[in-house]
């Protein structure tokens, strides 16, 4: 079979680490005999350097024409005065948009041969944990009215928090069907004891939780579950959220694995064609050195070939090849913890020989 894929290397560490996944795909491919058809679109800081805006004319197009799109990292502290609309993030944030990619699937494993690298403590990493943050990706605060005036108390500044039913269910379908195939348990996440649109958020859920009898639904405050996440990590399977809820917990529970640098996620709408990145920036510090950790754009590969085109046991093969090449005991130095590391491009070509 042949496969479009749209490439969005972005800034910093962004082309390093795609083209880290796409030799592995094209390992993939070349066993198990499927072709990637690359088409690399320029956003973000790039694309402001060269065109002046951070999603050029004709880009969010080539996305939504390839059957998905893999995504590096946008931003750095180079356009970080920009004024809003011209960030680089703005590109990110109109192709979910533009691609209806509502729901964002972020997963985050503790792998057993990294619970040394786990910041909790010993006993809580021992017990491990395996959690799936559902993050609602193209409303809430990061798509409400927002804006400045002039108040008694001089320059204010707004944004705002707005959900519908709509919205709220489309997501909490998302948490609840993919608690069926997990373990049947979803963690729906509000501030429901201040704001009016988690109150919604929460009434919509629970009445949604009526339409799946078989998985068990609770409410946790996200203040308690920044805490939660910390103390007592295993006792979530699917936890369900809002755009910013989402972005905060899914650092925290990230780094609870080790490293940022470990952790795939998918976007996905009501089509197949989906958007995967990793869930890290763009790491401008560390750029162009051979550094970076490959493996979360790998992993979101490997999320791409399984819920966008289907091939499951390609996708099982990359995330084997990831567990062994742990196991074997190489690490980036995200994950070193100060002990021996290898390169980026060393551990991408032991992914690569691994498949
Ligand atoms: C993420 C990122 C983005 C977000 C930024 C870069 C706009 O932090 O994907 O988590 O806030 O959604
Ligand atoms: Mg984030």
């Amino acid at each position: 079979m042949k496969y479009q894929i749209a490439l969005i290397p972005g800034d910093g560490i962004g082309p390093e680490i795609i083209d880290s996944a796409c030799q592995v795909l094209n390992k993939v491919g070349a066993t198990y005999g499927h072709e990637f058809i690359y088409t690399t679109v320029k956003a973000g800081g790039c694309a402001i350097d060269e065109f002046g805006v951070p999603l050029p004319d004709g880009a969010l197009e080539q996305c939504l024409a390839s059957d998905s799109v893999l995504l590096g990292a946008v931003g750095g502290p180079k356009w970080d005065t920009l004024p809003g609309h011209l960030r680089p993030e703005r590109a990110l944030l109109n192709i979910r948009k533009g691609m209806g990619l509502f729901a964002n699937l972020r997963p985050a494993r503790l792998m057993p041969m990294l619970k040394e690298a786990s910041p909790l403590r010993r006993e809580t990493a021992e017990k491990g944990f395996d959690l799936l943050i559902v993050r609602e990706l193209t409303g809430g605060i990061y798509f409400g009215k927002s804006g400045r005036y002039q108040s008694e108390d001089g320059e204010t500044a707004f944004d705002t928090e707005t959900y519908s039913v709509k919205e709220i269910r489309r997501i909490g379908k998302v948490a609840f069907e993919t608690a069926r195939t997990r373990r049947g348990h979803v963690t729906s996440i509000d501030k429901a004891n201040v704001m009016e649109s988690s109150r919604l958020w929460r009434e919509t859920m629970h009445e949604l939780a009526k339409e799946y009898p078989d998985v068990q639904m609770k409410d946790m405050l996200v203040d308690n579950a920044a805490m939660q996440l910390v103390q007592n990590p295993s006792q979530f399977d699917v936890v369900v959220t809002s755009n910013i809820f989402g972005d905060i917990l899914s650092d925290e529970a990230s780094q609870l694995t080790g490293s940022i640098g470990l952790l795939p996620s998918a976007s996905l709408g009501e089509t197949k064609c989906g958007m995967y990145e990793p869930i890290h920036g763009s790491a401008p510090d560390i750029a162009g050195q051979d550094m970076a950790n490959p493996i979360a754009t790998v992993l979101s590969a490997a999320m791409m070939l399984r819920l966008s085109f289907g091939l499951t046991k390609e996708a099982d093969a990359v995330e084997k090849a990831v567990d062994e090449v742990l196991n074997q005991g190489l690490r980036t130095r995200d994950i070193a913890w100060g002990g021996p590391s290898v390169s980026g491009s060393a551990m991408t070509k032991a992914l690569v020989d691994r498949l």
